[in-house]
């Protein structure tokens, strides 16, 4: 008897173990954030739609009457937005009974910008070969179409298929036939096809002359171009322009203006109700600083542009970099319709390999605060429309993996609705993209996964940014932009880091103060003066805006010099944290998930060490100065690092080797510095 006692309760003790320990369910990444929500058919089949002409187009109402739930709303595609923001509140936990969600988006055009070649490379991509297949016989209808549904499941409107750097050739009959059949495809799911136009495409594609937007010629080609595109696809977006910028021509090759230039483009797209969108992003090697020229170029042009012309302007004044405030262009321009251009991709924060997630960068731009109609006057309430570099790819999990998701979705709720909280996206993403282990509950899988994610997530871009360029310095790369090269100072200056670090015996950083490039002056008060002012400049930015001595002393007593270690280190500390946290959430986690984020942590890691020894190496280098007491020493001396990069692949993938460790060898070419 007692024998038997015993042994129930051995049986019951092992029972309760096994109940208590999480068999996570196996998944790829592959469905991302559409994981775990019921899918799309079977929340649809469990609904009762309406169309109801009084909601707005894209606006959606869920709610419960007469013991059935209803999701109505003002178009196809608002009903489509309301059976994905019912699957996603089930997943949440927000769609019990008397559920009443109404909704609509904050701006009319949501778009990705694809940088996406002919040849199938994709500029800055790091997801494996263009989704859109150009090279193939066929186009991928499979890939599209789970392509749409991500898309419209966050609400994305709008796609721009090709490179900013075009080829001519994106206009020609056969790409504008293939164009077409994914312009069909993605039509179902409410997304409007766009194209990037290469300025000279009249001369390359039909031996003209001339590029002139004033000359007649130049005008009836590109509106006989709009013809025959809109026959191949009635409902065609528009164009996104790269003119006179980083050596693509423009208008300005013909003494021509940017409001020239795009307003025969939109008078030629007009007809048919197509916009331009007009790219801000210029500047030229001569100025003395790249941070002016886009005001300098644009605010004599405000005003000129015609209704259907947008100015695409980037986040910063520079080009994505991991901290940047945001382009004065924003507080500026008052009778000129702009849209914001944020980079989804990570060109500068680590490729497909670093964890940065990137909502909380974007919150910060667009909360900030530009003055332009007096206080309270945010970056999201000056532009009416906004876009996102893609970092979509051939990779099977889209992104190259899982936590580069969480930036398309991001940019997708943001856009939808800006004055969402990066926590509360990334809270969602996560609820959406990890399915719950076996036996857990809920509440126990929100305390032991959910929470500590959200945790990494939240501090994963200042930790980027403080073992990449911390206290406001800024673009200290190398060739591909992946990894240090602080001593870079060969070519085109503005290319250079050297340019943007100015460190020499004495101290560091950009002068962009009254008494240096006068940048500040571009923003409104008192946001200039704040700047302007040492003692009122955000801390985060001022290397950004001023050069100090190396001893100069921060709100912490500390010198700018010792800041500037203190914040590499933690930057360090910071993945080092992440990987511990890591490891401690393997039970909760699909074993495919857990092992590619462990190994993109460990090269997080390694590479975040490459940074700071290059760097702090650097400029111990120049200022002779040795590291504060509490900062661990550096790992690799200087002269193992200077003037070396990154060996990288075809499609310019950094190469680790097998202890994830970057790869660093001496440049094929190297002129003396
Ligand atoms: C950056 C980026 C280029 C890109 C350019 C642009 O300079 O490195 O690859 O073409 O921005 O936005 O036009």
């Amino acid at each position: 008897m007692q024998k038997s006692l015993f042994l129930t309760a051995l049986a019951g003790a092992a029972l309760l173990a096994a109940c208590s320990r999480p068999a996570p369910v196996a998944q790829d990444g592959t469905d991302l954030w559409l994981a775990a929500g019921r899918p799309y058919a079977d929340v649809l089949a469990s609904v009762e739609t309406t169309i109801d002409p009084a909601l707005p187009a894209e606006g959606y109402h869920i709610y419960d009457a007469d013991g059935q739930r209803h999701v109505a709303a003002g178009s196809e595609a608002g009903l489509r937005y309301g059976v994905y923001a019912l699957q996603r509140a089930e997943v949440l936990g927000q769609a019990g009974p008397g559920v009443d969600i109404q909704e609509q988006p904050y701006y009319d055009l949501r778009l990705l910008n694809h940088w996406d070649n002919l040849d199938d490379t994709v500029e800055r991509g790091y997801a494996g070969e263009s989704m859109w297949e150009w090279t193939s016989p066929t186009v991928p209808e499979a890939r599209i179409r789970h392509y749409g549904e991500l898309c419209a499941s966050v609400g994305i409107n709008g796609a721009v298929l090709n490179n900013v750097n075009s080829n001519p050739l994106i206009l020609d009959a056969e790409h504008i036939a293939r164009v077409a059949k994914i312009a069909d495809i993605l039509r179902e799911y409410g997304i409007k096809t766009y194209l990037s136009i290469k300025w000279t495409s009249p001369i390359a594609l039909s031996g003209l002359k001339s590029g002139d937007p004033l000359n007649p010629q130049v005008r009836q080609w590109w509106k006989d171009k709009a013809a025959e595109i809109y026959r191949a696809i009635p409902d065609f977006g528009g164009f996104l322009v790269k003119a006179n910028s980083e050596g693509q021509a423009g208008p300005q090759d013909y003494g021509r203006t940017h409001a020239d230039g795009a307003n025969m483009l939109g008078e030629a797209l007009a007809p048919y109700g197509g916009i331009v969108m007009w790219r801000a992003f210029v500047y030229s090697p001569t100025s003395p600083d790249r941070a002016n020229q886009a005001v300098e170029e644009f605010l004599p042009l405000d005003g000129q542009f015609a209704d259907n012309v947008i100015v695409q302007i980037k986040n910063g004044p520079v080009d994505f970099q991991p901290r940047e405030p945001f382009s004065p262009l924003f507080g500026k321009l008052k009778n000129t319709q702009m849209m914001m251009e944020f980079q989804i991709t990570q060109e500068y924060l680590g490729f497909s390999n670093h964890l940065a997630y990137l909502g909380t960068m974007w919150e910060e731009c667009l909360k900030s605060d530009t003055y332009r109609d007096g206080p309270g006057t945010p970056v999201s309430k000056t532009i009416t429309a906004i876009a996102g570099v893609a970092n979509t790819g051939q990779d099977p999990n889209f992104c190259g993996y899982v936590f580069a998701q969480a930036n398309w979705y991001a940019f997708g709720r943001l856009a939808w609705n800006p004055d969402l909280c990066a926590e509360q996206v990334a809270d969602e993403w996560i609820r959406q993209t990890f399915l719950k282990p076996e036996g857990m509950t809920d509440k126990a899988f929100a305390s032991k996964f959910i929470a500590p994610v959200r945790d990494i997530l939240m501090a994963s871009r200042e930790a980027v940014v403080n073992y990449e360029m911390p206290v406001g310095l800024h673009h200290l790369f190398g060739g591909t932009h992946y990894g240090p090269a602080p001593w870079d100072r060969l070519g085109r200056p503005d290319w250079t880091p050297a340019y943007y670090h100015q460190a020499d015996s004495a101290g560091i950083g950009f002068d962009r103060t009254r008494s240096g490039s006068d940048n500040v002056d571009q923003y409104n008060e008192p946001l200039a003066s704040q700047y302007n002012e040492l003692a009122s400049c955000p801390e985060n930015l001022l290397l950004w805006f001023h050069h100090l001595s190396w001893d100069y002393k921060l709100s912490s007593g500390r010198t700018v010099w010792d800041e500037i270690c203190l914040h590499y280190d933690a930057g360090i500390k910071q993945v080092e944290a992440f990987r511990q946290t890591w490891a401690g959430l393997k039970p909760y986690v699909a074993p495919a998930l857990w092992e590619e984020t462990a190994k993109k942590l460990e090269i997080q890691q390694h590479d975040g060490e490459w940074w700071r020894d290059a760097n702090v190496g650097y400029f111990q280098r120049i200022n002779g100065l040795p590291l504060p007491a509490d900062v661990r020493p550096l790992e690799a001396p200087i002269d193992s690092l200077i003037y070396r990069q990154i060996r990288s692949d075809r499609l310019e993938m950094p190469i680790h080797d097998e202890n994830n460790r970057p790869v660093i060898v001496a440049p094929r070419f190297r002129r003396p510095q």
